[in-house]
């Protein structure tokens, strides 16, 4: 009922759903706090936490005992608590203000709410649904001592890897497992060894009994964000410039960093978790394109702005809008591609991003007055900032980035549009016919003259820091002048184009509402918790082609290939397959394994680690990615190709039990048949 699904007064599923670390679902399964999510979601922990001594992300780990569960230091988890209504309380107090006014006045009532829930023991998140028709507050409980329980290899839990990335049929046994702990009175608190077990006010139950084609299939879950209502010249922007510049950006990236990884194991467990969500929307971004291509999203998005026209021709209030979208795409298409090679390619190098922190030092040291207080706070930041940079960066994978990321900016951003310090300092000094020679050259000189990557002459750089030199290190300097020929000719520009499509969307969004009275409208997804009904079902992604709706122990031999990269499997794990060694976990009705299988549940990402829940409410699978053929879905959601991947609920018990030895562990989940 919807009151098991959600209910402020007493435990209910809601209870038992997490936002797990920055963007990513788990659910708790025990009395005893235990949280399930997906490996993909645990990755960045797992992986700082291992060592090339003590590889947890290479072979798995499953904790013993309770004291042998791993605190992740930095990871934290968020429960909510309930969700208020508040969008009386925010027209009240923007009033009729737009854009960057409308903006402050959002921020500051933000604060107040934050402030007053922070009293409490809470934290206030308020977002905007409908592109600000309405504002819901979600009210959630912050823990931070979140410790591993247990992970299977990564060969199991990224099994595939890029390869089989947003694609069915998948053998990935995508999860992992953590533990919630809290002080003595159940509360909140920072990690402490005196810490116990959180006790959940509702935990789910896991059935192994199976699923059928056609099986009602639920995920609750917190997707991140989607577009659905975003224009034809939204995709025609997105296919045309937008994507191709991120995947081609991200396809030089990720070649140099697989080269640098492949060398030794420290460099690979460095950027394994970088490299590993760069990967992922490189991989998107290019089924994005062609699926939106391949299901003529234009067309259809052009249709429905003619019908809505039509409409608005009857109706007040709703007239031009898509004549404003043209202008408004327009004039912004010059600042398109600069903005993502900005973002994409000149942040890149961990050197970049250093350099570029000091910029935040460029306004304050400026004013007429400078305030000392706020100079340090900056200051400290920028140390603190270094401190992870240092560990998580390669020197030579940088130096390679930054050269390359460098010569692609100078090659795709037109001449007209290029900061002064590519004429005036790199070609100037270090030219020559050969430009990847040039960029090569200047690198070295930066690298080897900045004082940001020596710890001694970093504190010195520091310690003698002033509005006179501040840019005179080489790696700042190039920075500072890469910015601001950004920030004076394209960022107000850019700024200027998400403010005035905020205020069309909203007034689109509006119209649709009253065009389609009585109708239920999608919010789109904006990191709220959602729930997604549907059925465990088989497609057909092209002629003559159909996929079955489950894959199996069978399936997983198959693709298995010893030693490789994205397709080996643990030494245990091959045998118990080759021996059919399934136990309780094996299905009655195909006499195997069932590895995954999939649903036509409405997820995106940020739903990874969603539960998959039947008609009683037991968790089945855990969901973990989406389908090929429907990669357009978070901008156009399609009914027929659409589909959730699931991790079949016993294949993870399977490998946690049989593969990892963890059956201490499932002992306290609560199972049904
Ligand atoms: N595509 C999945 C998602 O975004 C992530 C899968 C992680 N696996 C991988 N091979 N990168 O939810």
């Amino acid at each position: 009922t919807a009151d098991d699904i959600y209910n402020v007064n007493k435990g209910c599923m809601k209870d038992a759903v997490l936002i797990f670390g920055g963007g990513c679902t788990g659910e708790i399964i025990s009395q005893e706090g235990l949280v399930l999510t997906n490996h993909h979601c645990g990755y960045d922990a797992i992986a700082g936490l291992s060592t090339v001594e003590k590889n947890y992300l290479m072979n798995g780990f499953a904790a013993a005992n309770r004291n042998e569960e791993i605190p992740c230091p930095g990871l934290s988890v968020r429960i909510l608590n309930r969700i208020e209504d508040v969008t009386a309380k925010v027209l009240k107090a923007t009033k009729k203000s737009k854009g960057e006014a409308f903006e402050k006045k959002m921020e500051a009532f933000m604060m107040k709410m934050e402030k007053e829930q922070k009293a409490l023991g809470f934290e206030a998140d308020i977002r905007a649904f409908y592109s600000g028709n309405q504002y819901l507050m979600m009210v959630y409980q912050r823990f931070s001592d979140i410790r591993l329980v247990a992970t299977p290899s990564e060969s199991l839990g990224k099994f595939g890897g890029d390869t089989d990335n947003w694609m069915w049929p998948r053998h990935t046994c995508d999860f992992s497992m953590f533990r919630i702990y809290t002080d003595n009175n159940n509360k909140p608190a920072a990690y402490s060894v005196n810490n116990r077990p959180f006790q959940p006010k509702y935990h789910f139950p896991i059935n192994i009994g199976g699923v059928k084609e056609g099986d009602f299939a639920m995920t609750f879950g917190y997707p991140g964000r989607t577009t659905r209502y975003l224009t034809s010249y939204g995709v025609d922007l997105a296919v045309n410039e937008s994507n191709p510049s991120v995947v081609k950006i991200r396809d030089k990236r990720l070649g140099i960093m697989r080269e640098e990884m492949n060398k030794d194991m420290a460099t690979e467990l460095k950027y394994a978790s970088s490299y590993a969500s760069i990967a992922n929307y490189w991989k998107y971004f290019i089924g994005q394109t062609e699926q939106l291509k391949r299901l003529n999203v234009v067309d259809t998005k052009k249709n429905q702005e003619r019908d809505f026209n039509n409409w608005a021709a009857e109706n007040k209030g709703f007239g031009g809008l898509f004549d404003k979208y043209k202008t408004l795409y327009d004039t912004f298409k010059r600042h398109n591609k600069i903005s993502i090679y900005q973002r994409e390619a000149f942040n890149a190098p961990a050197l970049n991003r250093l350099a570029g922190a000091f910029y935040s030092l460029k306004a304050l040291y400026a004013a007429a007055e400078p305030d000392t207080a706020k100079i340090n706070e900056a200051i400290k930041g920028i140390k603190g900032s270094r401190k992870r940079m240092m560990k998580a960066m390669d020197l030579t994978t940088d130096k390679r980035l930054f050269s390359a990321m460098g010569l692609m900016y100078y090659q795709d951003i037109p001449k007209e549009q290029h900061p002064t310090i590519f004429s005036g300092d790199v070609f100037k000094n270090y030219g020559s016919s050969d430009w990847s020679k040039t960029f090569d050259n200047y690198t070295e000189y930066v690298y080897n003259n900045t004082s940001l990557l020596n710890d001694t002459k970093f504190d010195e750089l520091m310690a003698g820091l002033n509005k006179e030199n501040l840019d005179k290190d080489p790696a700042i300097a190039y920075a500072f002048n890469v910015i601001s020929n950004y920030k004076t000719n394209h960022e107000a520009q850019a700024m200027a184009f998400n403010y005035d499509k905020f205020d069309l969307d909203k007034s689109f969004q509006a119209g649709l509402m009253k065009k389609n009275v009585g109708q239920m409208m999608y919010p789109d997804a904006n990191g709220t918790l959602r729930l997604s009904y549907g059925v465990v079902k088989a497609y057909q992604p092209k002629d003559a082609v159909a996929f079955n709706y489950f894959t199996t122990g069978e399936g997983l031999l198959e693709k298995y290939k010893a030693k490789d990269a994205e397709f080996d499997l643990p030494d245990n794990v091959v045998s118990l397959l080759r021996n059919k060694d399934y136990g309780v976990y094996a299905d009655k009705n195909a006499g195997t394994l069932i590895t995954c299988f999939i649903t036509n549940n409405d997820i995106t990402g940020g739903n990874s680690g969603s539960p998959v829940i039947n008609g009683r409410g037991e968790i089945i699978g855990c969901a973990f990615d989406g389908n090929w053929e429907a990669m357009s879905g978070d901008v156009s959601f399609d009914q027929k190709y659409k589909r959730t991947i699931v991790a079949d609920i016993r294949y993870i018990l399977w490998v946690l039990d049989k593969g990892l030895g963890g059956n201490r562990i499932i002992e306290e989940i609560t199972l049904r048949k």
